[in-house]
């Protein structure tokens, strides 16, 4: 999915959107380079002649490359004067540079990962994102901003994600193929959760799970930060290739069975409620079979009731308190399956709710549904203020917020 928005100040006008099957991804990482090439290439030429702009540059959301999350404080001392803003820099970077190196070096471990990872934290990995959550002067406590404050030591509590070189390289050989410059990179549940969740809400705690195609990812936001991203490589691809199998149909028309009449809780009426279900026979005849919508359902749920299990122990693991974790908001294109707010609920035991994009990109209504929150975080994540991209650790002091500011800085400062 390509979304080209003009930003024009504090907010962004969306100029064109491309939506496209994606193909050549698993799991959210290149496998097949030529059909990943083509489809960003369609999706990217959608949204230009919609917009009548030629794009040079994008904001990339990452929802596979293995990420890694961990979180531990730095202390630098500061010797009684003013914070500067190098003195913010030096201990994010502190941070950056030692939870970024590899897993086994640091001897921490990572606290995440794809599950069956073989190579788990032998890897070579890459800073995504340096997310300064909160400082703390001397003895004062979550100061946001610690710039101009007087104290003798500084420290911060730095959360960092990594993910594997090798997924980001082929992903951004890609993006290189279709005459691209990647201008940042964002994990997907941190972009959708800029789209979804209210300042606020990101403040006070609140879980982001982005059920895409190939993966479904986790971000948990509190001091309005992502302090912990993880990622889950089953999906929504997941779903209809078990229909497919279970009904024997084709991916497409299972595709179309799971969203007419998909749902992710068995209804007593399921029993009785037929449904059609195409079958291409060996001469290539397409008949149709009348099946009790109770046999979708009964494929649909047990993997969701797996997906969501998953998430409720990696959720667990983290090692965040149940306050944090006690709202949780449903997205991506997922999340616009029957009943899986109520079965997030029950799995999890807390309270769900479906989360819609609405942050600075204004999208017209047909495009405003929950499978637009990555892509329209993007744009806000484009939008943050200089001072937050510094925080981040990516750009220079006085790079300046707009499209092309930060151009090839990214990739700079990585590969
Ligand atoms: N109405 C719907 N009901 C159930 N699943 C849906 C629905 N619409 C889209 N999906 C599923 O959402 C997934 C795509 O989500 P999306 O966020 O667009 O993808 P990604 O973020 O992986 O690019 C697909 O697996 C698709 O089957
Ligand atoms: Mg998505």
């Amino acid at each position: 999915m390509c979304l080209i928005a003009k930003l024009e100040g504090d907010h962004a006008r969306v100029l064109g959107v491309g939506h496209v099957k994606s193909r050549g991804l698993k799991a959210g990482a290149v496998i097949d380079l030529d059909a990943c090439e083509q489809s960003i290439l369609q999706a990217v030429g959608a949204a230009e002649a919609q917009a009548g702009e030629t794009l040079r540059s994008v904001v990339l959301s990452l929802s596979g490359g293995h990420p890694f999350s961990r979180t531990s404080v730095h202390e630098i001392e500061i010797g009684g004067r003013e914070v500067t803003d190098a003195d913010t820099r030096r201990v994010v970077q502190e941070g950056r540079r030692r939870l970024g190196a590899a897993p086994s070096a640091t001897g921490l471990g990572p606290t995440t990962g794809m599950m069956g990872d073989a190579t788990r934290g032998q890897t070579e990995r890459y800073v995504i994102h340096t997310v300064p959550v909160a400082f703390k002067v001397d003895g004062s406590m979550d100061i946001p901003d610690p710039r101009g404050m007087v104290g003798n030591t500084l420290a911060v509590r730095v959360h960092v994600v990594t993910a594997s070189s090798t997924v980001l390289k082929n992903l951004s050989n890609c993006i290189a193929r279709c005459h691209l410059d990647i201008q940042d990179v964002v994990v997907s549940p941190y972009a959708a959760g800029l789209a979804c969740l209210d300042p606020d809400q990101r403040h006070l705690g609140h879980v982001l799970i982005d059920m895409g195609a190939g993966t479904t990812t986790i971000g948990v936001f509190k001091q309005g930060q992502p302090v912990f991203v993880d990622c889950l490589p089953i999906g929504g691809a997941h779903v209809t290739s078990d229909i497919a199998r279970g009904l024997a149909t084709s991916l497409a028309h299972a595709e179309r069975l799971k969203t007419l009449h998909g749902s992710a809780l068995a209804a007593d009426a399921d029993a009785r409620e037929m449904i059609e279900v195409p079958v291409t026979s060996d001469d290539q005849t397409v008949q149709s079979n009348a099946v009790p919508k109770a046999i979708l359902t009964g494929i649909i749920q047990p993997r969701l009731e797996e997906t969501f299990e998953l998430v409720r122990s990696r959720l667990e693991a983290s090692g965040f308190d149940h306050q944090t974790w006690n709202h949780v908001v449903l997205t991506g294109g997922g999340a616009q399956l029957h009943s899986v707010r109520d079965l997030a609920a029950h799995i999890l035991d807390r309270t769900v709710r479906i989360g819609r994009p609405h942050g600075q990109a204004k999208l017209p209504k047909d495009l405003s549904g929950p499978a637009f929150a990555t892509v329209a975080g993007l744009v806000d994540f484009a939008l943050l203020p200089t001072a937050d991209l510094l925080r981040l650790g990516r750009a220079k002091p006085d790079a300046k917020p707009g499209v092309f500011g930060r151009l090839g800085l990214w990739l700079k400062e990585n590969f």
